[in-house]
């Protein structure tokens, strides 16, 4: 993997959106800083999520599990929100065939299916329940609190179904994922003995990707999750020096904070050029998000901090997006992934086979095509002075997607301390979850309930009908 931040720099985009050497040899001291810190964070055990790759007992029993469901099941559903999706889809999007569904049962080498309801929309829900057979199906439930409304509404209505359908067999199909002690979930596991992984307490939802919240439906599919964690593993040991320019996750954390604080650009477009990794970006908004969007710096002022992560897919968004990224507002940072090397090479028929205006596409693969658009695109941005930089996979496996889950994880970690921030809370939804709750009927939030009535009572209608 190669971080080109050419494009962002000032030589090459002018100093008005472009970040000067200076200002990045500034940050050098408060940079190593933050490494060393870092680096005595995890020797005390602060940042549990960055030593998952060398978790073997955990590999051991995601395997094993996998191992003992391998055949019986046509159909894995993960039911998970937020972080307790979104690397499962990251993952399966990447890593799996294209059209991993739609195979046959020999197509996917037995491995199941796989879905994910991570909403509780009535039509999507009701859609995937008409299609699965009970029998053929294995469900996860995943949420590290073990109480989230979305994740526990489905469940309940699943296991019911479940049980009218199969009677005491239920059990068979359901596998929780959750904290070890704490939540509801766990308590109705202990009690119903379901099968269940654990959640490694100070694991945070969206840096939970490489533990069996996303390891378990990877296998089951036939993802290579040693390979995976060896990637994340190769990823941890190129990022350990303390010096800016040795370091990328390092070095990246600070471009953005320098594009975000000095060039007011507070736009992060995440736009790999593979459909494939279309997941993985999804994956990234939310752990930035999250992450950085915050109210409070770590002082307790008021600073409303934070970058709008955006996904974008290349090509496909070159003929929507990129319009914007290239003549509107100077407010963004367009980051690519790009890929070396694709599995599969597809020709353009022979010349003569094609009409006269269009055989300049003739001999060309997809593949050269797909470099060609990518390669076109950041040149313009960059001659629009638009910052942009690249991050060049080697290819699509699960070696390379293991790097770029840890690098991004540990870039958005030196991110929250440029800003200034508490990285791993989430403040503002916990203030949604808590209005879903009290209008929901929970008791320990009455009192919330009774100010929401009263607050939707007086607001004034203004709408058409
Ligand atoms: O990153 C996070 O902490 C959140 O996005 C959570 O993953 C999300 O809210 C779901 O929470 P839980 O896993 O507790 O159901």
């Amino acid at each position: 993997m190669h971080l080109d931040f050419n494009n962002m720099m000032s030589d090459v985009i002018g100093p008005e959106h472009g970040i000067t050497e200076q200002e990045l040899k500034e940050l050098e001291s408060l940079s190593a800083k933050y490494a060393k810190d870092l680096k005595e964070e995890r020797a005390r055990g602060a940042l549990p999520f960055l030593e998952l790759p060398y978790d073997k007992g955990m590999v051991a029993e995601i395997l094993e599990a996998a191992a003992s469901f391998k055949g019986k099941f046509k159909n894995l559903v993960i039911v998970g929100i937020g972080g307790s999706a979104l690397g499962n889809i990251a993952i399966h999007t990447a890593l799996n065939h294209p059209f991993h569904n739609i195979l046959d049962d020999k197509g996917r080498n037995n491995f199941p299916r796989i879905f994910v309801l991570d909403n509780v929309d009535p039509e999507r829900f009701s859609g995937l329940m008409s299609i699965l057979k009970p029998e053929d199906t294995l469900f996860n439930f995943i949420t590290k609190s073990g109480t989230t409304v979305e994740t526990i509404s489905q469940f309940l209505i699943i296991t019911k179904l479940l049980r009218e359908k199969l009677g005491g067999r239920y059990k068979e199909h359901i596998v929780t994922t959750t904290d070890a002690e704490k939540g509801t979930l766990r308590a109705i596991t202990n009690r119903e003995g379901f099968k269940s992984f654990v959640i490694p307490s100070g694991v945070g939802g969206r840096y939970s990707v490489l533990t069996p919240v996303g390891l378990f439906s990877a296998a089951m599919s036939g993802v290579d999750i040693v390979r995976l964690l060896e990637g994340a593993s190769f990823m941890n040991t190129a990022c350990q020096s303390f010096d800016l320019w040795n370091n990328p996750a390092l070095m990246s954390s600070a471009l953005y904070f320098l594009s975000y604080a000095k060039k007011s650009k507070n736009i992060l477009i995440m736009m790999p050029y593979s459909s494939q990794l279309s997941g993985a970006a999804d994956w990234f908004c939310q752990l930035w998000a999250e992450s950085l969007g915050k109210r409070l710096s770590l002082n307790k002022e008021v600073i409303h901090t934070g970058s709008t992560p955006v996904r974008a897919v290349g090509v496909v968004d070159q003929h929507s997006q990129l319009q914007l990224y290239m003549e509107g507002p100077y407010d963004k940072v367009v980051t690519f992934w790009a890929v070396k090397q694709f599995k599969n090479t597809f020709f353009v028929p022979d010349k003569d086979t094609i009409d006269k205006d269009i055989s300049y596409l003739s001999g060309h693969s997809l593949n050269y095509i797909m470099s060609a658009e990518f390669e076109g695109t950041r040149l313009a941005l960059a001659e629009q002075k638009r910052p942009n930089c690249t991050v060049l996979l080697e290819d699509i496996s699960a070696f390379s997607l293991g790097k770029l889950f840890y690098f991004y994880e540990l870039q958005t970690v030196y991110a929250g301390k440029f800003f200034n921030i508490n990285t791993f809370d989430q403040p503002g939804v916990e203030a949604g979850k808590i209005n879903a709750l009290a209008m929901l009927g929970k008791s320990d939030y009455a009192e919330r309930n009774k100010e929401i009535s009263i607050k939707l009572q007086g607001t004034i209608k203004r709408y058409f009908i």
